[in-house]
């Protein structure tokens, strides 16, 4: 199954994306993450990208189209993948289909995850993550065993440096003139699946599961 996942800032893409990949058998594909992990690994092309992260900018499409390009490469996107957070632009989107087309390979479902955003605002402002395997909790919506530990590693938990507020204003307002066109792209294609991200963690995977059980 070749899954998009498209949604703002906070909307529950990671949240709902590792409920879905233990399901479908399929990697998560998180721009987001890769980068995180790229800075973590002290690599040049990790430090750029925290750059623009830390701005609440997008990472540039040479950047993150290269990235998305060598991750289709592994043996594991053969099984099909879901992707997080890509594309995120109009011309994102237009690079991924004539990659598409390369590979011959057909997407299944693009989805997007709608929330309001006093809802986004609240969720990213209680988001916290695990320092080393990045795990997403929140402090009354998903948390963890014992505050402030992770559950899967034991990591320590902590608030992602673009989550602050004058940050989240940056990226919601990127969103809305970068990604919210992504929408319409999809639409014109006639493949796109509209998923009310207000209702509970379940709920929303249940919606999408639904959807994708039609599709299939
Ligand atoms: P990225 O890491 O992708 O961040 P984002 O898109 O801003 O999305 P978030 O991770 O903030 O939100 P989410 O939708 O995953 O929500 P979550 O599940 O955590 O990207 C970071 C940066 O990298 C970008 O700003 C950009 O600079 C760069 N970048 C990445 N991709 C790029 C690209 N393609 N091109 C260029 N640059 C790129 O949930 C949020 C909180 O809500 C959590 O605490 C969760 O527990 C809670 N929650 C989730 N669902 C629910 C629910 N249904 N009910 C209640 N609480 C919920
Ligand atoms: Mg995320």
């Amino acid at each position: 199954m070749r899954i998009i996942l498209l949604g703002p800032p906070g909307a529950g893409k990671g949240t709902e994306a590792e409920l879905l990949v233990k399901h479908y058998h399929i990697p998560h594909i998180s721009t987001g993450n890769i980068f995180r992990a790229l800075y973590k690994d002290n690599t040049t092309v990790g430090k750029i990208a925290k750059e623009y992260i830390d701005r609440g900018q997008l990472v540039p499409d040479d950047i993150t189209n290269e990235i998305v390009r060598n991750r289709l490469n592994h043996a594991d996107a053969k099984k099909g993948f879901l992707f997080d957070g890509y594309p995120r632009n109009v011309d994102q989107a237009a690079w991924f289909d004539e990659l598409l087309i390369q590979k011959e390979w057909k997407l299944d479902a693009v989805i997007n995850i709608y929330v309001p955003d006093e809802v986004l605002i609240e969720r990213i402002s209680g988001r916290r993550v695990c320092e080393s395997c990045g795990a997403v909790y929140h402090v009354t919506n998903k948390k963890p065993n014992v505050e402030g530990i992770c559950d899967v590693d034991g990591g320590k938990l902590i608030q992602r440096a673009d989550d602050m507020e004058e940050t989240v204003q940056r990226r919601l307002r990127v969103y809305n003139e970068q990604t919210e066109p992504v929408i319409g792209y999809y639409q014109n294609k006639g493949a796109i699946v509209m998923i009310d991200g207000t209702q509970s963690i379940k709920e929303v995977d249940t919606a999408i599961k639904k959807v994708l059980g039609e599709m299939n």
